[in-house]
């Protein structure tokens, strides 16, 4: 890999955060910037491929609390790809185990020049809480159900990929709403770009309070499947839940997983996407999750663009004037 001097500009002076903690409080407008700037850094780097310089001297450190593997890697890449030094943190070995206070650990980390922070822990509202106690950048990589940013960004960045306009489309969300923040991050995104939105899954996991967020509330896929005009298929989070949601694992794929019969039921231009980890068999089969309908290798490709977006965005507004 080469590093080149590509002239990327500035951050546009309309773009004024420093921190990403939610798509719940950011306009159509800064989304829109986010998934613009994600496109420019692809067609600047070969697809992500090229390295930048655009962050040489910034050092973003990850702080993930709770497993990861696509969205860790993809934010490390993504830093080292503008340029930037990664700090890889994680708990086990740390001293967090010591008796040391969450705020305690960060502000040390930050205290050997951290320019940004990209934290995942299950306690809905940690990354709030780091933004307040620290003067760095915060980017929410998953706080507990609550939130996911960055992976609405590229689901929804790949849904305009595919189809030019959000405005107008039917997303459906099926399976876990109850316990996924991607499903949250999804719904805020894709409404404030004018789609419309249906999540369907087990009345144990999808209740009607969903609403009151002007979303459609659904409990049989096959009976929306036809309107769809993209699926968005969540795993069931097991490790958030107290009581098992359904009988049985069997029954839930019979009724809610994405298969060759159900896909006969689809529209042609049907896409199947899914936020991974993908567990083949429950929430989708094999021939789907790897048919020619599917995009989820593509939104693994394009979280690194997104992440390269809005690690230069923030940093931009952060240090605005210094570059
Ligand atoms: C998701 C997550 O961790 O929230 N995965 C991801 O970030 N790609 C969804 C999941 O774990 O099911």
């Amino acid at each position: 890999m080469t590093t080149e001097l590509i002239e990327i500009g500035t951050v546009p002076e309309a773009w004024t955060r420093t921190d990403l903690l939610d798509l719940e409080s950011l306009t159509a407008e800064e989304i829109t910037l986010i998934l613009d700037t994600a496109e420019m850094f692809r067609e600047a780097t070969d697809g992500c491929t090229r390295r930048l310089s655009v962050l040489s001297g910034r050092t973003v450190a990850n702080l993930f609390f709770e497993n990861s593997t696509r969205t860790r890697t993809s934010f490390a890449l993504a830093a080292r790809r503008l340029g930037a030094d990664t700090v890889d943190f994680s708990s086990s070995g740390s001293s967090l185990s010591k008796g040391e206070t969450f705020i305690d650990t960060a502000k040390n980390i930050e205290a050997m020049g951290v320019d940004a922070v990209v934290v995942r822990h299950r306690t809905p509202g940690t990354p709030y809480l780091l933004a307040q106690n620290l003067q760095c950048s915060v980017l929410n990589a998953g706080d507990g159900p609550h939130e996911h940013p960055t992976q609405g960004l590229l689901d929804i960045l790949t849904i305009r990929q595919q189809r030019k306009e959000i405005a107008g489309l039917t997303v459906a969300l099926v399976g876990d709403i109850a316990h996924s923040r991607t499903a949250r991050s999804n719904i805020w995104g894709l409404k404030k770009l004018g789609a419309h939105v249906i999540v369907c899954g087990p009345s144990t996991l999808v209740s009607r309070a969903w609403e009151e967020l002007g979303v459609e509330v659904a409990y049989n896929l096959d009976e929306i499947l036809p309107r769809c005009d993209v699926l968005n298929l969540l795993r069931i989070q097991f490790e958030r839940q107290a009581m098992r949601p359904f009988p049985s694992v069997r029954e839930y794929a019979h009724l809610y997983a994405m298969n060759g019969q159900r896909m006969a039921k689809a529209k042609d231009s049907i896409l199947i996407m899914a936020p991974g980890p993908i567990n083949r068999g429950v929430e989708v089969t094999p021939e789907v999750a790897d048919g020619p309908h599917s995009v989820i290798l593509h939104q693994v490709s394009n979280g690194l663009a997104v992440r390269m977006a809005v690690l230069w965005l923030l940093l931009g507004a952060a240090h605005r004037g210094e570059y």
